[in-house]
Formats: C-alpha cells, structure tokens, sequence
C-alpha cells in the first residue's frame, strides 16, 4: 500500500464525485472498514516498534487529508444539490393553472329530468322499468291483436317468443296497474326500440316518456287540460295544444297532439321547425280503452283514465331546433358542448 498513491488517487476520486450518494460510495472505499488505508492502520501493530511512529505519522497525515477533502466536497456538493433543489420546486405564481373540464348531462337526459320534473309538478309520480319486457305487457294486454303489424319481427325485436325489447314505455301503464289500485298519476322515462331505418327522425333505440292518470270521473278535457299546461311549461306561456284523432289499440278515443308552433309568426311563411304548418307534433294520446282495465282488474266502470307517450329525442330537437335526431346519439362534442 503506497500511501502517496492512496491520497492521490483518492483526492482526485473525490473531486470526480458528480453527487452526495457517488461521493458516499467514495467515502466507504477509502475509509471504510475494508478501505487498504483503513487496513493498513490497523495492521500498525504488527510493524517493529521503530517503524510503527514513522509509519503511522504517515497514514494518519493521508487519513486527515481524505477526511478534509471528503467533507469539503461534501458541503459543496449539498449546497449544489440544495440549490437544484429550490430551483426545481420553485413555483411560478405568473403560469395559469390547470383546468377541470366540467362535464354536463347528456341533451336527451337533460330534457327527460326536465319533462319529468313538470310532470312531477303536476302530480305525477316517477316509476321506472324494464327495456326487456313481455309481449304480454307491451302487446297483448295493450290490446294489441296478434295480428298488428307492429308486432312483425320485422318491426320489433323479439328475445324470444314471449319476450321483446320493449317498442314503447306503455308497458309501464300495465305494470303500474297490476301492482296498484287506482287512482294512479305515473309517468315514466326509457329507452325503446324498434327495427327502423334510420333517418333524421327515427333511430332503432330511442327515449320516450309515458305519462298514466286514472281516476274517478276523467275526460278528454282533463288530457287536454294536463297536455296544455305541460306544453306552456316547455315551450312558453302562450302555446296552444290540438288534438287531432288518430288510433292506438290501448287507447279510445286516440289523438295526436300538436302544439302550436314556438320559433316563427305563425303565418305561413317558412319555418324550420313547422315547415309553415304553424304547428308541430309531440305526442301520441287517448283515453285509456276499458279492455286494458279488464287485463290489470281495474273496474271500467268506475274508473277512467289517459295516457300519452312522447318522444324525448323529438321534444329535444324541435326545441334546439336540431334538424336530424341522430345527430343527438353521435355524441359529436361540437354539438353536445352546446347544451352544457
Ligand atoms: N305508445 C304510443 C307510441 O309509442 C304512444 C302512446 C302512449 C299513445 C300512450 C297513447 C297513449 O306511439
């Protein structure tokens, strides 16, 4: 072990140190229990007394020198790496900060809560079911002959034969009925479907809302009633609803509902939402048909009632005036961002 060697080498290592944990593996090599420096003074013992002061002088001047340098660079690689350290962390007050995206309901959703919550002003109770549902429900005890054209597989989409992708939300009237006695005030929101083709007002799954009262004594008068204060809730103060007669098998008499138009003058002139007609359709209706009430064992001679079901996605885009329904299950964010 050549002393002189040991210090140059290792003065010139600890000067190489880039960091503090290089510099500890530096330290370990010279000083360190198995350091030959380390070593060598220990085995001191062992020299003929004569050469033991000479000698020892000489390690203990290399130990002092490496121990100096070491703590030297110690103390200006910390001070380095402190600085780094405050320069990394610091925080620019000046940058902007990040930005949350907030997200917001879907159009259709929107516009459901909000037909359900003016329904829900009106009395009506929210109920919610099955997309799945039986042909019982949605056909037979809707008083739906097994010969109506809707229920062709090539209208509905059947799981098997008993069972169907529901093809309205009137299945809720059936359910709502068998499990409780009138008077009933029910409304409803879900998805529906039917094998349509595509195109700017049809799409093969779809949202409806279905709204169900019984009672003692109701009329026509009072669907009119109840459809007009529900269209001057959405459309404004000064709608007019009409109801043009039409035909379901669950319902009789049966009408479609207009409701006077809510974007132009009114005077013929071209519209994007009327087409000029003055009036827009919303909504299928009628007064419940007794043979309903004799499938869920409500007596029709007492009781009374009507329903109407509505499509969401039509409400929604006649509103916005969103010329093609499917735009609304694109989910194109240029247009979705326009409803936040
Ligand atoms: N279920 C009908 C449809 O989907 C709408 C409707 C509901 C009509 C209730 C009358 C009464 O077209």
């Amino acid at each position: 072990m050549n002393p002189e060697t040991v210090q140059q080498e290792g003065l010139a290592a600890v000067a190489a140190a880039p960091d503090t944990a290089a510099l500890e593996q530096v330290r370990i090599a010279l000083l360190g229990r198995r350091a030959p420096l380390v070593q060598a003074l220990r085995e001191l013992g062992t020299l003929p007394p004569e050469e033991r002061g000479p000698r020892g002088k000489v390690l203990n001047e290399v130990r002092q020198a490496l121990e100096a340098a070491l703590d030297a660079r110690e103390s200006e690689l910390r001070a380095a790496e402190l600085e780094q350290r405050l320069r990394d962390d610091r925080v620019d007050v000046t940058l902007p900060g990040k930005r949350v995206e907030r997200g917001h309901a879907h159009l259709i959703e929107q516009t459901g809560r909000e037909i359900l919550d003016v329904l829900i002003g009106l009395g009506y109770r929210i109920a919610d079911g099955p997309e799945i549902d039986s042909t019982y429900r949605n056909f037979d005890a809707l008083n739906t002959a097994v010969t109506h054209p809707s229920r062709q597989p090539s209208d509905t989409y059947y799981i098997d034969d008993h069972t169907v992708l529901r093809t309205h939300t009137s299945p809720m009237q059936i359910r709502t009925m068998m499990s409780e006695p009138p008077p009933v005030y029910m409304a409803t929101m879900g998805r529906c479907y039917r094998r349509d083709t595509p195109d700017a007002t049809h799409t093969a799954m779809f949202t409806q809302i279905e709204g169900l009262a019984v009672d003692e004594g109701l009329s026509l008068a009072n669907l009119k009633g109840t459809l007009l204060a529900f269209a001057r809730e959405m459309f404004g103060p000064d709608r007019e609803v009409r109801l043009r007669p039409h035909f379901f098998p669950f319902t009789e008499p049966s009408v479609e509902v207009d409701v006077s138009c809510f974007n132009c003058a009114r005077d013929g002139s071209p519209c994007r939402v009327c087409k000029g007609e003055g009036w827009v359709e919303i909504l299928g209706a009628g007064m419940v048909d007794p043979n309903v009430f004799g499938h869920v064992g409500y007596d029709a001679e007492r009781w009374t009632g009507y329903a109407w079901g509505m499509g969401v996605e039509r409400i929604a885009g006649l509103r916005h005036a969103v010329p093609d329904i499917r735009w609304l299950w694109e989910n194109d964010l240029r247009l979705m961002e326009q409803f936040g």
